[in-house]
């Protein structure tokens, strides 16, 4: 299909397809490494239920809406904004989100990096060799330029991907990657579960500590990691939906995104906290149970190499798949801005990004004395943007679907029409999600 000026306008080839990537995007280091820690430092069952709460009132409304806004104008996030609403500043949450998946990708990027020195020592061997875990992770990352390495590896991955355009890059990939990575945590889960002690990892993550309840940081934890886990408010899924077709429905494909995204967080859990209490292990390690804690149980465990090749394998493909996610929505901005052809404007921002993300890396060494609050670099971006960029983009885009856009036009762009489940999806986009995150922006403030 070619558009006004000429150019070959990109459309996913099947729905499937386009489900798939958008599956991909969501599923990610977010739901391995970040929700087990996160899970692990907040009392576990608690926080589920608290985090799968804000999925579905939050979560998934802004879900659909920014599919909605997506594929109604057919165009990258500030023009997307801009064509709903000319008459007001909308555009400005657009620029929020370019802007944002700079800082989101350089310091995801880092951690994906991580990933691949893992699974690339578990494949050789060196892995299972070291006898002391925290001894490989500190000497690894205590040095400037390995992890470097790593994440520059990841981000050109990342360009050459997105570089191949949507159809025969990024929905390629995934229809690839995206079966294997379900198929492993799966085998991970069905592991995990036949050890001894498995029922006490499974009582942490299932059986609620009902004080949690009455301890705001939970939700704040849970809320910010809903926004990350799913990456809401920063125009993903309005970029993804943007080549979406008009002939498909889009609060089933949200619902179908949401369950699948969450579904592979809980499963991911069934594969590390059976693990972490069998072996009497403390979950509420921090950033570092995925490379420190998990590495360490691998080697208490027969065929443990097998499951650390696996393992490593699982978080490398499913960064990846959310990588591609992230870097398309600044390219798409600037593939229309700068009328560049899509390798030059990825491989650009990619170099920039990787420029971005790189102190957060450095901030283990060279600048290990740059710290606030006891955080250093990387935990500072994990922190700034999981509990103020992504919920700041979030509470725009339910603002202006709620409230900018009209009702009528949110309605039908949805499909929803005049049912009264569109009712109670505007309910959620102009109460609930704005009530919430403004309260946990208040809360926050306060810790
Ligand atoms: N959701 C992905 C994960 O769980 C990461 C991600 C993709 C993301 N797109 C995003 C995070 C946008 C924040 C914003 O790992």
């Amino acid at each position: 299909m070619k558009s006004a000026d000429g150019q070959e306008e990109e459309q996913w080839a099947s729905r499937h397809g386009f489900l798939l990537a958008a599956i991909g995007s969501a599923a990610g280091l977010g739901n391995i490494w970040r929700f087990s820690y996160v899970a692990g430092q907040n009392g576990g069952a608690s926080f589920l239920i608290i985090y799968l709460v804000c999925i579905l009132f939050i979560g998934l409304p802004i879900v659909i809406a920014e599919i909605s806004i997506g594929r109604n104008a057919q165009s990258d996030a500030v023009q997307a904004f801009h064509h709903a609403r000319p008459d007001q500043p909308w555009y400005l949450a657009g620029g929020l989100a370019v802007i944002g998946c700079f800082f989101i990708l350089g310091f995801y990027s880092v951690i994906a990096g991580w990933s691949l020195k893992y699974f690339i020592s578990a494949l050789t061997g060196h892995l299972s060799e070291t006898q002391d875990n925290s001894t490989f992770f500190s000497l690894f990352i205590a040095q400037p330029v390995e992890p470097i390495f790593w994440q520059a590896i990841m981000m050109a991955a990342t360009v050459a991907v997105v570089a191949g355009g949507i159809q025969k890059g990024i929905e390629a990939v995934n229809r690839f990657l995206m079966p294997i990575l379900v198929l492993i945590v799966v085998i991970l889960a069905a592991y995990s579960l036949t050890l001894d002690d498995a029922g006490l990892g499974l009582a942490f993550l299932f059986t609620p500590d009902w004080s949690a309840f009455t301890r705001p940081a939970v939700y704040i934890a849970a809320i910010g990691q809903a926004f990350f886990s799913l990456g809401i408010g920063m125009a993903i899924f309005l970029t993804y939906g943007a080549y979406l077709p008009k002939s498909h429905s889009i609060p089933g494909a949200a619902a179908t995104i949401v369950a699948g995204d969450s579904l592979l967080a809980i499963v991911a859990g069934l594969a590390i906290f059976p693990a972490v209490f069998s072996f009497g292990l403390n979950p509420a390690q921090g950033p570092e149970l995925a490379f420190i804690t998990l590495p360490e149980l691998f080697l208490l465990m027969p065929g443990g190499r097998w499951l650390a090749i696996l393992f490593f394998g699982l978080l490398v493909g499913a960064a990846l798949t959310s990588m591609f996610s992230i870097l398309e929505v600044p390219v798409a901005y600037f593939i229309r801005k700068t009328g560049r052809s899509r390798s030059t404007v990825a491989l650009a921002l990619g170099l920039i990004i990787f420029l971005l993300g790189a102190p957060a890396s450095l901030g283990y060494s060279v600048f290990d004395s740059a710290t606030m609050g006891g955080r250093n670099i990387l935990e500072l971006y994990d922190y700034a943007i999981s509990n103020l960029l992504l919920p700041l983009g979030g509470i725009s885009t339910a603002l202006f679907a709620g409230w900018g856009w009209t009702k009528a036009k949110a309605l039908g762009a949805s499909e929803f029409n005049d049912k009264l489940s569109g009712r109670l999806w505007l309910f959620c986009l102009r109460f609930i999600a704005p009530i919430f995150i403004a309260w946990a922006f208040i809360a926050l403030s306060f810790f």
